[in-house]
């Protein structure tokens, strides 16, 4: 009996078991496995398609660009709008919006109390400070918050991922002091693009799409008791703002740019013309557990409970 059909090969291979294995993944292959069978077969997928699949998939993997795929297929964001439907369901929508984390963000960059500069003391382009408090859904400050900040360089590129850029280049974290002030200095970054040439940039050029996202600056915020809030705020007037490759643009998280702000009281960041600046204060809600406080991003959380 080793000549099977279609449903009975799909069958022998959802039920094969010598062991109990992982029933979650067990379950979540089964049906993955089943809409691909299904696919194959309504899209008469020839066996050159196929293979080509696999080694476009083999490349990607090879590139480590899973991470970017995910995002340009909005899985990223369908994770952030069940997380808010979960939230508004349970009474708790409040306090800033999530955004994707994304694939860039490396833990470990340089902490600074209260204020720092990003760019490494090595101005590039127009001088910008943010500069707010973070707080909790009840409006109090919110004292030694750990919050992570990552932006892309003068040419889309993020350190750790471009050529020649510093380890931390442009990364650092900042712990609030009592009253829940942060500020950095830095410059307004570019939007980012996919890499060209690349195994993402080969399926989004198929896809008759293009790979950009707006100038934006991501905060990862943690403190105890606290919700951790993963975020990005965008910078106004880019081109592709409500046009994201990874459709992340959130109201509420669009920053009010303040022009020719006079620098007294910005010494302390190297500051003494008129620069830019915005305000903007972090809400976090309230945690309901120990998981809600980890201070890990998305990779770190999976593989140490893996
Ligand atoms: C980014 O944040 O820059 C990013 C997000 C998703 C995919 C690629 C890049
Ligand atoms: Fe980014």
């Amino acid at each position: 009996m080793n000549e099977l059909n279609q449903a009975q090969l799909l069958e022998l291979v959802n039920t094969k078991q010598i062991a109990q294995g992982n029933p979650r993944v067990r379950a979540l292959t089964q049906r993955i496995v089943t809409d691909l069978f299904k696919t194959i077969d309504e899209m008469d997928v020839t066996p050159d398609e196929f293979w080509k699949a696999v080694d476009w998939l083999t490349r990607l993997g090879q590139t480590g660009q899973f991470g970017l795929i995910t995002a340009g297929l909005g899985f990223d964001r369908l994770i952030d709008i069940r997380l808010d439907e979960a939230d508004e369901k349970a009474g708790r929508a409040a306090g800033t919006p999530r955004a994707i984390e994304g694939p860039l963000f490396v833990a470990g960059a340089p902490t600074t109390q209260v204020e720092t500069r990003l760019d490494e003391g090595e101005p590039k382009g127009e001088i910008f400070v943010m500069e707010g408090q973070v707080l909790d859904t009840d409006g109090q400050p919110v004292a030694n918050a750990m919050m992570d900040v990552w932006h892309a360089n003068e040419v889309g590129g993020y350190s750790h991922f471009f050529p020649g850029m510093k380890p931390y280049e442009l990364r650092r974290r900042i712990e609030t002091d009592a009253q829940g002030n942060y500020r950095f200095r830095s410059f307004l970054p570019p939007g980012y693009g996919i890499p060209p040439n690349s195994p993402t940039a080969e399926l989004f050029e198929a896809l008759g799409r293009h790979g950009k996202r707006p100038a934006h600056i991501h905060f990862l915020v943690v403190a105890p008791g606290l919700r951790t809030l993963t975020t990005q705020v965008n910078i106004p007037g880019d081109t592709y703002i409500d046009d994201d490759f990874a459709f992340a643009t959130r109201d509420g998280l669009i920053i009010e740019l303040e022009n020719d702000v006079a620098p007294a009281g910005y010494e302390s960041l190297g500051i003494t013309a008129p620069f830019t600046r915005s305000r903007f204060n972090f809400v976090m809600q309230k945690a309901l557990n120990e998981d809600e406080t980890s201070p890990a991003a998305r990779m770190a959380r999976v593989t140490a409970n893996a």
